[in-house]
C-alpha cells in the first residue's frame, strides 16, 4: 500500500484559480497527510494555522468579494490525487441561510469564517446502532465569526450544523476528501454530505437519528435559526 503511495501519483487538477505560492503550500501540507507525515490532528492544526496566515492578509481576504448570493462559491483549487482530492473555495451564505445538520464520509475540513457571524453547532458521531440509526452527542453550540476557525474529520467533530445570523458569512474552505484509512461507516462510497436531525435528545444528551436526504433536510432547517431548536442542558 505504501509503496503504491510513494511512486509518482496520478494528479489531475480541475481548478485552479490560485496563487503559486499558496498552491504549492497547501499541496505541500495535502501531500504529507497523504503520505503519512502528518497525523490528521497534525494536518488539522496546520491548516488551521494556513488559514489564520491567510486570513489576515487582505488581498487574499478579497478574493471572498467574489461569492455573492448569485455566486455562492468562489473555487481556487480542485484536484485529485489518485483515490483522493482536494479543494478550496470561498463561499457565501446569506443572511438566515442554514446549512442544515449533516456528517460526512472521509472528509477533513478546516473552515475559517471571511465575515459575518454564524451559529454554529457540532456534534460527535457515537456509533452506528444496529439497526442503522446513528447515535450523536452535541460537542459545541457557539456564535463565531471573522477569524475564527471549524473543522470537521472522521473521528473529530464530523457532524456540523450552522446558520448566518445577522447578514450575510462569506468562508473559506478546505476540503481533503478519501485521506482516511479508517472510516466511521465501511461501505459507504460517496463523500456527499448525509443529513441527520439532532433535535430530539434524550436525559443524557444522546441523539438517535435517521439520515435523509436534502430536500427533506431543506424542508425541516432552511431559513431557521438554531436558537429555534433547544439543545441539552
Ligand atoms: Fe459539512
Amino acid at each position: 500500500m505504501i509503496d503504491d503511495r510513494v511512486e509518482s501519483p496520478r494528479i489531475r487538477t480541475k481548478i485552479s484559480k490560485i496563487d503559486d505560492l499558496l498552491d504549492e503550500t497547501l499541496f505541500r501540507h495535502i501531500d504529507n497527510l497523504r503520505l503519512g507525515g502528518y497525523s490528521v490532528d497534525e494536518f488539522q492544526t496546520a491548516l488551521a494555522e494556513f488559514c489564520k496566515l491567510n486570513a489576515d492578509d487582505p488581498e487574499f481576504v478579497a478574493l471572498g468579494d467574489n461569492t455573492s448570493v448569485e455566486n455562492q462559491s468562489h473555487w481556487l483549487i480542485k484536484r485529485h490525487i489518485d483515490h483522493c482530492r482536494y479543494s478550496a473555495l470561498f463561499y457565501h451564505v446569506a443572511d438566515n441561510e442554514a446549512h442544515p445538520p449533516h456528517h460526512h464520509h472521509n472528509v477533513i475540513s478546516t473552515q475559517i469564517v471571511i465575515s459575518g457571524k454564524l451559529h454554529l453547532r457540532e456534534y460527535e458521531r457515537v456509533e452506528r446502532r444496529g439497526d442503522g440509526k446513528l447515535v450523536l452527542k452535541l460537542a459545541s453550540d457557539r456564535m463565531i465569526g471573522p477569524g475564527d476557525v471549524f473543522q470537521a474529520s472522521e473521528w473529530s467533530r464530523n457532524v456540523h450544523w450552522f446558520c448566518a445570523v445577522d447578514g450575510p458569512v462569506v468562508i473559506f474552505n478546505i476540503n481533503a476528501r478519501g485521506f482516511e484509512d479508517k472510516t466511521f461507516d465501511v461501505d459507504e462510497g460517496t463523500f456527499g454530505r448525509c443529513y441527520i436531525d439532532p433535535t430530539q435528545f434524550d436525559e443524557a444528551g444522546l441523539i438517535v437519528t435517521e439520515e435523509f436526504d436534502a430536500e427533506h433536510a431543506h424542508e425541516l432547517f432552511q431559513g431557521r435559526e438554531l436558537k429555534e431548536f433547544p439543545v441539552p442542558t
